[in-house]
C-alpha cells in the first residue's frame, strides 16, 4: 500500500519532529492536538527545525517553503479522515492513546494504518481499542527524529503481516532503518538502554570509585556519543526512571530501578530541564536551596551500604549485552538487528558494531567469566544469560574462533 498522506496526532515534541521527517521526504502531512492552536505550532516547530537546517547551509530557504507547503495543521481529528496512515504521538498513557485510537477508529478510511510512536505501551492494548487490529502497530521514532535513523516496528499480537510490510517499507521510503521487534516491555533499545544506564548510577551510587564526570568520560572514550548522565539529564530522570519501573515490573529484580536515580527524582533533580540532574546546569543562586547530588549519594549509601570496587565500563556495558543475549534467546529480534537497533538507535559504536558484535570481540567465554564474577560480587543482576554458557560449551566463542553471534 502506498501512502500518500500522513496524519500526526499530538503535536509535541515528537509529532513535529516525525512530521518533519515525513514532509521531509516529499509527503504531505497533518498536524492534530487537542485544540487548533497546539496542532498550528507544532507546524510552527516543523519550520523550525528546517530553519535550523538553512542557517547551517544545509538547505535554501525556497526549498524550506517548498517543505512547509507539505505541512498542515488540522482544526481537529476529523480533519485527518483522508489520510493513508495516522501517526500517533500523544502523551505515554495508555488509556490517553486507546481514546485517541477509538475516535481514529471512527474518522479514518477503513484502509487507514493506525501507527503508535509509544516508547513503552502495549500495541495489542492499543489495537484492542479499535475494530482494526490488524491495522494498528508501532512505529517508535528516535529523539531527535530528523536526526536518528532507527525506527523500531512493534507488531501486536493482532496486527496483519501486510500492515507490517507497509509501514516498513514507508519507513524506508523516509530513509529510515526499520527493525521488526517483537512485542515485550521497552521494545528493543529502551530495554537494553535502561539496564546500561542503570548500571552506571549503581556504579556511581556504590562506591564513588569514579565520578560523573570520569564515568562520562570513559564512556565517551569507549566510543559512546554521550556518557551515561550526560544521556540521562537529556533524557530527563523522571522518564527514565518510568522506563526502569515499567521494565522491572515486567523482568523482576534485576531490571530494579537504581535508588540513587530515585532520589534524585524525588529531589527534583530531573535534568536539563529542571536545571539540574546528575551535572548542575544553573549557578547555586539560580538554583536556589537543592540538595546536591553528593548528599543524596551520602543518604542513599547509607540505607544501602557502600561497596568498595574499581570503576570499570565492563559494568554497564556488560548489563547491556546481557540483556541483548536475552532479547535474542525470546526471539524479539535477530542478532543483527539487536546490533542496528543499538547503533542506529543509542549511537553504540559503530567500530564496535553493537553489543553483540562486540560480546563476540571480547569473547564469549571472557564475557561469561567475567558477568559470573559480577554475579558473585553485585548480585543476581549479572546471572549470564544461558545462552551464553551453550555457546561457550559448543567452542562459539567469538570473533577469534571464527563462530559467535556472527560468522567470521
Ligand atoms: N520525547 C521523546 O524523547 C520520545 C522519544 C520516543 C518516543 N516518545 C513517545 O512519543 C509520544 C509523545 O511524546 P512527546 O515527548 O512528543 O510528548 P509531548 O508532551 O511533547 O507532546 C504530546 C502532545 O500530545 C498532545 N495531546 C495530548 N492529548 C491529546 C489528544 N487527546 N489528542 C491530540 N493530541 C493530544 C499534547 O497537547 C502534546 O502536544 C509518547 O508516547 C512518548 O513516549 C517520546
Amino acid at each position: 500500500m502506498y501512502i500518500y498522506k500522513v496524519g500526526v496526532v499530538g503535536a509535541g515534541t515528537m509529532g513535529a519532529q516525525i512530521a518533519e521527517v515525513v514532509s521531509y521526504a516529499g509527503v504531505p502531512v497533518m498536524l492534530a492536538d487537542i485544540q487548533e492552536t497546539l496542532a498550528k505550532r507544532g507546524v510552527e516547530s516543523v519550520r523550525a527545525i528546517y530553519q535550523a537546517r538553512v542557517d547551517k547551509g544545509k538547505m535554501t530557504p525556497e526549498q524550506l517553503e517548498e517543505k512547509m507547503l507539505l505541512v498542515t495543521a488540522s482544526p481537529n481529528l476529523d480533519g485527518l479522515n483522508d489520510v493513508d496512515l495516522v501517526i500517533e504521538a500523544v502523551s505515554e498513557d495508555l488509556t490517553l492513546k486507546q481514546r485517541v485510537f477509538h475516535d481514529l477508529d471512527q474518522v479514518c478510511a477503513r484502509s487507514t494504518i493506525l501507527a503508535s510512536n509509544t516508547s513503552a505501551l502495549s500495541i495489542s492494548a492499543i489495537g484492542a481499542a479499535t475494530k482494526r487490529p490488524g491495522k494498528v502497530v508501532g512505529l517508535h521514532f528516535f529523539n531527535p527524529a530528523y536526526a536518528m535513523p532507527l525506527v523500531e516496528v512493534i507488531p501486536g499480537l493482532a496486527t496483519d503481516p501486510q500492515t507490517v510490510d507497509d509501514v516498513i517499507s514507508f519507513a524506508e521510503s523516509l530513509r529510515k532503518t526499520p527493525v521488526v521487534v517483537k512485542e515485550c516491555a521497552g521494545f528493543l533499545v529502551n530495554r537494553l538502554l535502561s539496564p546500561y544506564l542503570n548500571e552506571a548510577v549503581l556504579c556511581l551510587q556504590d562506591d564513588g570509585a569514579a565520578s560523573v564526570k570520569e564515568i562520562d568520560q570513559d564512556m565517551v572514550s569507549f566510543g559512546m556519543p554521550l556518557g551515561p548522565f550526560t544521556l540521562l539529564d537529556a533524557l530527563g530522570l523522571d522518564i527514565a526512571l518510568e522506563v526502569a519501573r515499567i521494565l522491572h515490573r515486567s523482568y523482576g529484580p534485576r531490571m530494579a530501578p537504581a535508588p540513587l536515580l530515585e532520589a534524585l527524582v524525588k529531589a527534583g533533580r530531573l535534568g536539563i530541564k529542571a536545571g539540574h540532574g546528575f551535572y548542575d546546569y544553573l549557578s547555586a543562586e539560580e538554583r536556589g536551596r537543592d540538595h546536591s547530588l553528593e548528599y543524596l549519594t551520602q543518604q542513599v549509601r547509607q540505607l544501602t551500604g557502600q561497596q568498595s570496587m574499581r570503576w570499570t565500563r565492563s559494568r554497564p556495558l556488560l548489563a547491556m549485552v546481557n540483556e541483548a543475549v536475552t532479547v535474542l534467546q525470546e526471539d524479539v529480534a535477530s542478532a543483527r538487528d539487536i546490533d542496528l537497533a543499538m547503533v542506529g538507535g543509542t549511537g553504540f559504536p559503530n567500530d564496535k558494531g553493537g553489543p553483540l558484535h562486540f560480546a563476540d570481540q571480547l569473547g564469549i567465554d571472557h564475557v561469561l567469566q567475567e558477568l559470573e564474577e559480577f554475579r558473585q560480587s553485585l548480585g543476581v543482576r549479572f546471572w549470564p544469560a544461558p545462552m551464553l554458557r551453550r555457546m561457550v560449551d559448543a567452542g562459539f566463542t567469538g570473533q577469534i574462533a571464527g563462530r559467535g553471534f556472527f560468522s567470521y
